[in-house]
């Protein structure tokens, strides 16, 4: 017991290090919600990094009726990839003729949580040249993961 107790404890700090050292990884694929109550999913993101979903909106700048719309973007593909990578997506929305960019990065927080924290800029269609000083919003959205797949 006495030469057993100091192999474990280097075997036990050797594992704890390596611990410390194993990153979590944010990852794109799955269910959204945003701090608006939007819903967003994205099901695959291929091996160039492009990837495609879909968004429920849960507010809109027109008077028409929310319809779930198709979302197109592009996860950066570093060398040495990241474990917190940068994206960019369109939302191009069903029931109204204006488009969405959002970018933003895909973080894991203090308690391990994934986090997108984003900025958008949302364009909307005016009739003439003289309205486009009026035409785009800008904000900034914080999705986190819907809790049924964590
Ligand atoms: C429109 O109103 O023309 C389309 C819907 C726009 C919804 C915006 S996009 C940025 C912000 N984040 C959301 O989740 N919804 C709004």
């Amino acid at each position: 017991m006495v030469q057993v107790t100091p192999f474990l404890l280097v075997l036990l700090l050797a594992l704890g290090a390596h611990g410390l050292s194993v990153k979590k990884k944010c990852s794109l694929p799955g269910r959204w919600v945003n701090d608006l109550g939007s819903n967003m999913t994205i099901t695959t993101v291929n091996g160039n990094g492009v990837f495609v979903g879909s968004y429920h909106t849960a507010v809109t700048a027109t008077s028409n009726e929310i319809q779930l719309s198709p979302l197109q973007g592009s996860l950066q593909k570093s060398l040495n990839q990241k474990s917190q990578p940068t994206f960019g997506f369109t939302v191009n929305w069903s029931f109204s003729d204006s488009i969405t960019v959002f970018t933003g990065q895909c973080f894991v927080d203090e308690y391990g949580k994934e986090v997108l924290r984003t900025m958008w800029l949302l364009r909307s269609h005016v009739e003439n040249i003289k309205n486009d000083w009026k035409a785009t919003r800008v904000g900034t959205n914080v999705f986190t993961r819907l809790q049924s797949q964590e």
